[in-house]
């Protein structure tokens, strides 16, 4: 449905590296498509196959006002002619209420705007028995797509890659992404996960989703033992970005024309910078994978007056 060879290999000569004989490449997913883009067609892509195969009507799933998966599922569902439906965090909303949530009813997702109190009962098993039981041949699909057929489609983002990269760094919001990179790291290669939510325990955190996947303990500890977090990079909470974020994302842009997003592909990239620079570190080739995200970064540029991509 969705082609990923579209996502490229893109070696970026950085000025901020020059003479530490860093070798940067960056995996394009955000390429694959401006709506089903970066780590949404690696997580949806067995997701839709499934319920293709199952006969299922379409998929149900959860996300805020601006969710990047709403819109990827109800985009993805619309191309395979399957029906979707979105739980929607905020019953003062409607489908007018932003560009993100029109575009999705334009997909033909019907969206339910729930409560917050509701919203919060998204994982509890009697809440989803009574979605499956409303809703009864639809496919649920937790928020962010962070189940196991996801996190299958995650793991072949390194097989598209060459297998001699000494760190990959990426993104961190549900996990589902880091945990697919995670199970098909090479063995020397360290992966390197930016939370961009504050506190979050994100080795706990991925520890629980592989759990649920029906991994033993002695396999998630061996999974997680090549992760390093960079924990210092959410610039206050998720959703929130300083002026300075915005000023690095642009200089990016001018140095290497890749667009970058505020809420997660700008943090890390920066967390990235900040880790070569502060440790030293020399004769490094790196992975940075572009989960995409720019449609809404393009939003947020916009609102800041900050439109350079
Ligand atoms: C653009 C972008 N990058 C990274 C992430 C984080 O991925 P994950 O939720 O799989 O950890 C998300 C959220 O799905 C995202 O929208």
């Amino acid at each position: 449905m969705f082609s990923t060879h579209q996502s490229l290999l893109q070696k970026i000569e950085l000025s901020l590296f020059n003479k530490l004989s860093i070798e940067l490449f960056i995996k394009r997913d955000d390429l694959i498509d401006p709506y089903v883009s970066g780590n949404k067609w690696r997580k949806l892509k067995y997701i839709i196959s499934t319920v293709v195969q199952a006969k299922k009507d379409g998929v149900l799933t959860f996300g805020g006002a601006y969710s990047n998966h709403l819109l990827a599922t109800a985009v993805a569902c619309q191309k395979a002619g399957l029906k979707s439906i979105g739980i929607v965090r905020g019953n003062e909303l409607t489908a007018q209420s932003n560009e993100l949530l029109q575009k999705c009813e334009a997909a033909g997702m019907q969206l339910e705007f729930v409560t917050r109190e509701e919203y919060a009962l998204r994982n509890e098993k009697f809440y989803k028995d009574e979605l499956v039981g409303l809703y009864s041949n639809f496919y649920l699909v937790p928020e962010g797509g962070a189940a196991y057929l996801g996190l299958i489609g995650c793991q072949e983002i390194l097989a598209e890659t060459p297998n001699d990269f000494d760190c990959v760094f990426v993104a961190q919001g549900t996990t589902t992404t880091s945990c697919g990179i995670a199970m098909s790291l090479p063995e020397k290669t360290t992966l390197c996960v930016v939370p961009v939510l504050k506190g979050f325990d994100s080795k706990a955190e991925m520890a629980k989703l592989f759990g649920y996947s029906g991994f033993s303990k002695e396999t998630i500890d061996e999974l997680l033992e090549k992760t390093l977090v960079l924990g210092d990079f959410h610039f206050g909470a998720y959703g929130k970005y300083t002026p300075e974020l915005l000023q690095f994302m642009e200089e990016i842009f001018k140095e290497t024309r890749v667009p970058l997003d505020p809420i997660y592909t700008g943090k890390a990239f920066y967390a990235m910078v900040n880790w070569v620079l502060t440790t030293g570190v020399t004769n490094k080739k790196i992975l940075f994978v572009h989960t995409g995200g720019i449609e809404g970064g393009r939003a947020i540029a916009k609102k800041e007056n900050k439109v350079f991509f």
